[in-house]
């Protein structure tokens, strides 16, 4: 237990999460009961050569959902990549995101849902708490292992012309619904199992340790913590379902973590790393922890 307990704290899980081999096949049902007829599919062109996208335009299609791809997200996403989603998403009359891929397509995801529903730029909104209206229904279905941000409520955008990275924080950012599909992290290369899982041992890290930590944060924490240890070694050194499951769940347990006892140094100053040298924010959190 620990020493100290603060007077008030606070828990939330956000998103509805649904896990297990083949999920994305929910998709879009899962967008439909939420009265979503067109979604828009936020998502990388690697991933659309890996094939991944043909699972998520597939299950819209068995439920009868229209959609519009962007393909378009960069790593390390900017705030004119944010712009030319939330055009797409304007102009084909969309009702629903859903986003395929990495931190990058869902934090690209999440700020498009933003705009969607308040007005001026993603720029009035950097901060914690600025975000007023509730963003459309977004669905998230991460292809790495790391970072979490389908359960979180941030977004991490790029301002290219100042380097550095901005944080748009408020609970409207948290997805709907959250699809963690292992089928979808078996083709993920060995170097980026280990950077993106070291980014979730580092959430979890960084929430136990966290001033806002509590037992309720702890508690999934420390599990992703065990998760991970146990489990990273084997998901690098092979593809095989079990070991990149936990590390896919693991991570989302972390990211659910994070979101309420925050990250520290570590990721302070990770995000400056990536924005100066352009390294992997997960490797870059490796090196620093
Ligand atoms: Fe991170």
């Amino acid at each position: 237990m620990r020493a100290e307990v603060a007077e008030f704290a606070r828990f939330r899980a956000y998103t509805q999460v649904v896990f297990g081999p083949g999920a994305i096949r929910t998709a879009g049902d899962l967008l439909r009961s939420h009265g979503v007829a067109k979604a828009l599919i936020v998502t990388d062109h690697g991933l659309v050569q890996a094939g991944l996208l043909d699972r998520a335009t597939s299950a819209l299609a068995a439920a009868g959902v229209e959609y519009v791809v962007f393909d378009g997200v960069e790593p390390n996403p900017c705030f004119e990549t944010v712009e030319r989603a939330a055009d797409h998403y304007k102009s084909y009359l969309c009702q629903g995101i859903l986003a395929l891929g990495g931190g990058s397509p869902i934090d690209v995801a999440k700020s498009v849902g933003v705009l969607a529903t308040n007005h001026g730029g993603l720029a009035d909104y950097i901060g914690i708490g600025k975000v007023v209206n509730p963003m459309p229904p977004l669905l998230a279905a991460p292809t790495t292992v790391g970072t979490g941000s389908e359960v979180t409520i941030f977004a991490v955008i790029t301002d290219k012309e100042q380097r550095k990275k901005a944080v748009i924080g408020s609970p409207q950012l948290a997805p709907l619904l959250a699809v963690l599909d292992p089928e979808l992290v078996l083709s993920l290369p060995a170097e980026l199992v280990a950077s993106t899982g070291m980014d979730a041992l580092t959430h979890a890290i960084e929430s136990v340790i966290s001033v806002f930590a509590s037992p309720f944060t702890d508690g999934v924490a420390l599990e992703a913590i065990r998760l991970i240890t146990g489990h990273l070694p084997a998901a690098v050194a092979s593809s095989a379902v079990e070991p990149r499951a936990n590390l896919l769940y693991a991570s989302s347990m972390a990211g659910i973590a994070f979101s309420c006892a925050r990250t520290g140094l570590v990721h302070g100053m990770a995000h400056p790393l990536s924005s100066y040298c352009g390294v992997q924010h997960g490797l870059a959190n490796a090196i620093l922890l």
